[in-house]
């Protein structure tokens, strides 16, 4: 029955599915009768194949369809299947069932990744890298897909195709780094200068985690808590690794691209081979929706953290990872996270980057899987039922026996019935939330200082830190040919520190630029600044 196919038990939910060629078995065809040629049909011994040949244009054709595409960023990844733990219940919080109960466990399966690296790049190349995690709880999918970077390059989603057409490799040679590709990521950088803050995250330690185990996530945006009653607080994700967070320096990476180009998904896949299972805590630090301005920036923008001074971390529980996938395509590669995956407690929030995740996740999978059906594969499926009127496409494994499929009916007494709040298991976007406004594409002024954040950054590094990330800065620089390009990489850096331009410029053999006081004031929303004083405590 396909209900039971649907809830599977959570300690191995996707046993059901393999595939065991044992001892026992005999080759067959894709239908099933027993093959006992391994030779395709000729006539006569030198003579041509025949197109009769079933069994040989089976094997070929399978063969020639088994690549899907990649995924169009973060191709290169490794996951593992896990458990997270609640540490209590947070119903104050959230009506989020996962989070309903001290030691209430639920199945999860991470992948990791690189972001801009095709499927087969070395492991080490310095990037932003993905945190993707999807909760199987039992109120359907949860999907927390972060990076290892709080903040993000742009602040609206439209930009997202010119961010990472700069930095993938380049069109003419397809040479990840290519001169031209150097060029191309440091002109977008320094022509929109909302990346400079998550660009000193990824040319610190950041850019080179020492492995997945290493590094924390982040849910970047800000999204919503709802409770029962309705009431909503704003929040951010925080995935803490229990390993201590490290990184590689970046000699150690490239000698690493060059010995072992799969170093992290191997770290990952020997770890919890090896029974040493890497863990990490989930926490959110969590705002009151009227505070949303009252840091001295906007929590609807993606280019901005929230210092933890502001508003603690509140930790929500553990997730230990101590499955291998034993099919990296079924479970790794088809796995389909997306940020619109979210279970009854949590809700977006109006920021136009996550606004524009919320499309690109669902188009894009329809594109590698090829079908809308790609929520029935094993490793995408809920666990639990799944009740509504979508029929049929291409893939389709449901058997759906209910010739009504379509809603209003009287025919079924209008089954499946619509959850409400009260009797089971409410909304899922929040009551509170209204939206007015004229059209406009400007985004607010509230989201115009990009240069403070990363001041800050530099400025919570230890020197050594520091000259880490101007290292990084300077083989990057140093490999834009464009000095149109250069100049203005010196420009934006020097907006956020004249002490890291100086020291860029002079390894460049450029001139200094004097102080750019304009810059340094700090970051200042609504006349409060995050810097001095005038903050408000929380
Ligand atoms: C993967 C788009 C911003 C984290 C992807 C994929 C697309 C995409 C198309 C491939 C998905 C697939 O084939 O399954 C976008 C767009 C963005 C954006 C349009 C901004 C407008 C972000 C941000 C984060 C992020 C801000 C982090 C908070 C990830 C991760 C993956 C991913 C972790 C890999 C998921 C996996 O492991 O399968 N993104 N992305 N992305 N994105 Fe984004």
């Amino acid at each position: 029955r396909r209900d039971d196919a649907q809830a599977p038990p959570p300690e191995d939910f996707l046993k059901k599915y393999e595939v065991e060629d044992g001892s026992d078995t005999v080759l067959t065809s894709d239908v099933g009768g027993p093959m006992g040629d391994q030779r395709s049909l000729r006539a006569g011994q030198r003579g041509p194949t025949l197109l009769e040949d079933f069994i040989f244009r089976q094997k070929l054709q399978h063969f020639d369809h088994e690549r899907v595409p990649e995924r169009v960023v973060h191709a290169r990844g490794a996951g593992a299947h896990g458990t997270f733990t609640s540490y209590g219940d947070f119903s104050n919080l959230t009506s989020a069932s996962f989070l309903s109960a001290e030691g209430k466990k639920t199945p999860v399966f991470v992948r990791f990744s690189t972001v801009a690296g095709s499927r087969g790049s070395a492991d080490t190349a310095r990037d932003v890298h993905g945190f993707a995690t999807r909760f199987y709880t039992d109120e359907g999918n949860l999907d927390i897909v972060g990076n290892n970077i709080p903040v993000f390059f742009i602040q609206d989603a439209i930009q997202f195709p010119d961010l990472v057409h700069s930095v993938k490799p380049s069109p003419d040679n397809e040479i990840p780094q290519a001169a031209t590709a150097h060029d191309s990521a440091w002109d977008f950088f320094s022509s929109q200068p909302s990346t400079m803050h998550t660009l000193f995250w990824a040319m610190a330690g950041f850019g080179i985690p020492r492995s997945y185990r290493h590094m924390d996530g982040f849910g970047v945006h800000t999204f919503r808590f709802v409770t029962d009653d309705g009431s909503t607080k704003l929040i951010k994700w925080h995935w803490k690794t229990m390993q201590g967070k490290a990184s590689l320096v970046w000699e150690e990476a490239q000698a690493m691209a060059g010995k072992n180009a799969d170093a992290h998904r191997q770290d990952l896949f020997d770890a919890i081979a090896s029974g040493n299972f890497p863990s990490w805590e989930l926490s959110v630090q969590v705002v009151d929706e009227d505070r949303a301005l009252a840091f001295g920036f906007d929590l609807l923008d993606p280019t901005k953290f929230i210092p933890e001074e502001f508003a603690p971390l509140q930790k929500l529980g553990i997730m230990t990872l101590d499955t291998n996938p034993r099919n990296y395509f079924a479970e790794t590669e088809q796995v389909a996270f997306q940020p619109g995956h979210i279970v009854r407690g949590v809700d977006f929030t109006e920021d136009p980057l996550l606004q524009g995740r919320l499309y690109s996740y669902l188009d894009t999978q329809l594109n590698r899987h090829g079908s809308p059906n790609f929520e029935q594969l094993p490793i995408n499926m809920p666990h639990v039922a799944i009740h509504n009127n979508n029929r049929d496409g291409l893939g389709q494994t449901f058997i759906h026996t209910n010739p009504i499929h379509y809603q209003p009916n009287s025919l079924n007494n209008n089954f499946p019935a619509q959850a409400n709040q009260t009797t089971n298991r409410g909304f899922f976007t929040a009551p509170s939330r209204t939206a007015s406004g004229n059209l406009v594409r400007e985004l607010s002024s509230t989201f115009d200082d990009h240069w403070s954040q990363p001041r800050l950054f530099f400025n919570s590094l230890t020197p050594v830190e520091q000259q880490f990330l101007i290292n990084a800065i300077r083989f990057e620089a140093s490999h834009v040919k464009s000095e149109t390009v250069r100049r203005n990489v010196l420009t934006q850096l020097n907006r956020v520190s004249n002490d890291v331009a100086r020291r860029v410029a002079e390894a460049l053999g450029m001139e200094a630029p004097a102080p750019d006081e304009t810059f340094y004031h700090n970051n200042v929303t609504q006349g409060i600044s995050i810097f001095n004083n005038t903050l408000p405590t929380i």
